[in-house]
């Protein structure tokens, strides 16, 4: 089954457009791509704090609060500033295991004027579920949440 980006980047628009508080657009921004992604798990943002991603809005078990910049996927992505598509994460070195059902994983770093906001994670129980449409549709909302977020006060992101 396919995710229809492009409608959800009109769905993402609508929702900026109410109300682009970065908190709240971060809020529903995970709700409405976790609705419109089928065998998901775990999906949220990791918001960059000094040298530390912390655990922010998301979508499925409690997770790992804090992690490192460089450790698990997460920090590994966010420390490159590079997405990483894993298809196999028992297959990653370092990989942090916060929800046993994950077998796949898809993180996307956020960066608005060159600076490190955080990563959207992405969690699948299926092996190899991210295709690279996945990626470029994943990237592709994640720049238009960037640009649409209110990022002139002291947001937590
Ligand atoms: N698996 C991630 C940790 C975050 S959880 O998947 C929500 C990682 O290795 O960085």
């Amino acid at each position: 089954m396919t995710v229809d980006y492009d409608l959800l980047g009109r769905q993402l628009r609508g929702l900026a457009e109410t109300d682009n508080d970065p908190l709240a657009l971060s809020a529903n921004f995970v709700a409405l791509l976790n609705s419109a992604m089928p065998n998901i798990n775990w999906l949220g943002i990791y918001v960059a704090r000094s040298e530390d991603l912390v655990l922010g809005p998301f979508q499925g078990l409690p997770a790992c609060v804090r992690i490192p910049f460089g450790q698990g996927v997460c920090g590994t992505a966010a420390a490159n500033r590079q997405t990483l598509r894993v298809a196999d994460v028992h297959e990653f070195d370092g990989h942090i295991a916060c929800d046993p059902a994950s077998n796949s994983e898809l993180v996307v770093p956020l960066i608005a004027d060159g600076r490190l906001l955080g990563v959207l994670d992405i969690d699948s129980p299926l092996h190899g579920r991210f295709t690279a449409d996945d990626q470029a549709g994943v990237e592709s909302l994640c720049r238009q949440f960037i640009e649409r977020i209110d990022r002139s006060g002291t947001g937590f992101i």
